[in-house]
């Protein structure tokens, strides 16, 4: 049986408190709190424009998240200093898990998409700059559909642009908003629980398979 797998990018394949670093050296000891804040906000500002049908590409969510996060903790940063923290997203490390399973996976010979609420060339340019470009087949991106994960419409135009089935198709995400989404779908989901603190909401819909980190997915998929 041939298995399609998405990957979720960010927060599963990329590490998106990667901005922390340069956070510290603008709002110090807060940078933690208005990286969960921004993170948070970012996903938010999706999940709301999906509903409200008031499409905007990704990168533009994460712009206002910010200006978000940065009034909410008082902080106020010049216009240019705000462009060095979005220019981060394009710049953001990978998990160190992600680059062996991903090879791991292909010398398996899966075939392996990035799935993401990114817009195709913002997900190009980081996989390009965190190393991991090469193990994908292509990226698929919710900006053809103008709308956002969880919507059910961005796991149907994956399936239709990848020629996949439900079924046989493998959502990769330590997202659980984005697991229960493609669960809902009628796909498999793999839930990659980076931390034992991270819960996963008690809802009708489980993840095929709970793991807790990407290298462990190759033996999951034999299962
Ligand atoms: C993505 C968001 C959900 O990459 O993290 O699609």
């Amino acid at each position: 049986m041939t298995l399609t797998l998405a990957f979720d990018i960010y927060g599963t394949l990329i590490d998106t408190r990667g901005v922390e670093t340069t956070l510290t050296g603008m709002v110090g000891s807060d940078a933690a709190a208005v990286s969960r804040t921004w993170r948070d906000k970012q996903l938010e500002y999706a999940f709301r424009r999906g509903l409200m049908g008031r499409y905007q590409p990704f990168s533009e969510c994460t712009r206002q998240a910010l200006d978000f996060a940065l009034a909410f903790h008082q902080h106020s940063l010049q216009a240019d200093q705000r462009q060095q923290l979005l220019d981060c997203y394009q710049h953001l490390p990978a998990f160190t898990d992600a680059l062996p399973a991903l090879h791991s996976l292909q010398a398996e010979g899966y075939q392996l998409w990035a799935f993401s609420n990114g817009q195709a060339t913002a997900v190009d340019t980081l996989l390009v700059n965190a190393g991991l470009r090469d193990c994908f087949a292509g990226i698929v991106s919710v900006d053809d559909v103008h709308s956002f994960k969880p919507d059910p419409k961005v796991y149907a135009h994956f399936l239709a642009r990848t020629n996949a089935e439900a079924a046989t198709t493998w959502l990769v995400s330590s997202n659980p908003f984005d697991v229960i989404g493609a669960r809902s779908a009628g796909w498999q989901a793999a839930w990659i629980q980076r931390s034992a603190a991270v819960v996963f909401d008690p809802w009708e819909l489980a993840p095929s398979q709970t793991l807790s980190a990407l290298t462990e997915l190759a033996a999951a998929l034999k299962r």
